[in-house]
């Protein structure tokens, strides 16, 4: 039977944090067993907000790097940066040309960002460059946060409306939402999504963060009123994402964590917590630093070419669709 194939992105800009990998790169790894991947580090969707120019092509390495040390792998996965692949930014204007205006102003994110930072054109347009990342390829299924499901139900709008005006090209693909760890809350405000942009670094652990940093940054964590170490989301948001946190981590479950750590306060918990992730990110680490920067590099660009073939195969079927092509 034909092998299904997978699509997903992220943005190179601000480091990887435990809710890039808890939320979206475990399934990452593990669906390269069974599925056609396709990965990108979507460097055009990261210039639509503020960006450091200077160290761009550094970040955008460094987080190539992060996701090889994760165990997204370059033999097996097709992976590579958006930018090197101009058939992205070609089907986004096809998509958006079917694309309503009304719909894009809707979307969360945009509005957010928006109002954080002021709008622009590439902010807006945003969702169509995602939706075309994922058709492209003819991907069946994408593995996201929680976050991103918006952004997969215009995708999945779009693919309905091009197969029924210019006909049947694109599969309708399903996003894979891990049941826990979709959404990782902020340290500091577990209301909030543990977050790239935000300004407070102590808000969250990033993948590559050394141990000492993890203790620190666990140890000032908000925590709720109380001491009772339980899940429960509405009382207990900052205790709740602790236990997930580690519950994810060690693979034991909620209510061993509950069992073990319920009545003994939350500061003897959280060094716990603390050891735990220190524990999960260390191989990660350890393969980091093994990465030569050249080496990526060269990996990333075969990736690119490789990606340009099989991207031009399918998007003359577009240009042919749309009746672009002779
Ligand atoms: P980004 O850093 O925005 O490019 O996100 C890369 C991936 O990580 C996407 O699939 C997001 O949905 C996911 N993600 C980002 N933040 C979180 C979070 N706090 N919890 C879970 N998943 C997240
Ligand atoms: N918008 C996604 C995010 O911020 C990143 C992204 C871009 C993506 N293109 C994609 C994710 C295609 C999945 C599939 O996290």
């Amino acid at each position: 039977m034909e092998r299904k194939t997978v699509f997903s992105g992220l943005q190179p800009t601000g480091n990887v944090h435990v809710g890039n990998y808890l939320g979206a790169l475990r399934n990452w790894v593990k669906l390269q067993d069974d599925y056609d991947c396709i990965y990108c580090i979507v460097d055009l969707h990261a210039i639509t907000t503020e960006y450091d120019i200077a160290h761009f092509a550094n970040d955008r390495r460094g987080a190539a790097k992060v996701l090889m040390a994760c165990g997204v792998d370059p033999e097996r996965s097709l992976f590579y940066y958006q930018s090197q692949v101009p058939q992205h930014t070609e089907l986004a204007w096809i998509l958006g040309t079917i694309t309503g205006t009304g719909q894009l102003s809707r979307m969360t994110q945009f509005k957010d960002k928006a109002d954080k930072a002021g709008s622009n054109l590439g902010l807006f347009a945003y969702p169509v460059l995602m939706a075309a990342d994922i058709l492209l390829y003819r991907a069946d299924a994408v593995p996201v946060g929680e976050d991103q499901k918006q952004h997969l139900e215009l995708t999945r709008d779009l693919a309905e409306r091009f197969n029924s005006r210019f006909g049947d090209e694109f599969p309708v693909p399903d996003p894979i939402i891990p049941e826990h760890g979709a959404r990782v809350m902020s340290l500091q405000d577990p209301t909030a999504k543990m977050s790239k942009s935000d300004p407070d670094e102590g808000s969250r652990i990033l993948v590559l963060d050394d141990p000492d940093t993890i203790r620190a940054k666990l140890k000032r964590a908000v925590t709720d009123s109380g001491s009772e170490v339980r899940l429960d989301w509405e009382t207990k948001p900052g205790v709740s994402n602790l236990i997930e946190m580690m519950s994810l981590f060690t693979g034991t479950a909620i209510a061993d964590i509950e069992a073990e750590y319920g009545s003994g306060g939350y500061g003897r918990f959280k060094e716990a917590v603390a050891e735990a992730v220190i524990a999960g990110l260390a191989p990660i680490r350890s393969a980091y630093r093994n990465l030569d920067d050249a080496e990526v590099e060269r990996l990333m660009q075969r990736g690119a070419l490789d990606a340009r073939t099989k991207a031009e195969g399918f998007q003359q079927k577009v240009r042919k669709r749309v009746g672009l092509a002779g």
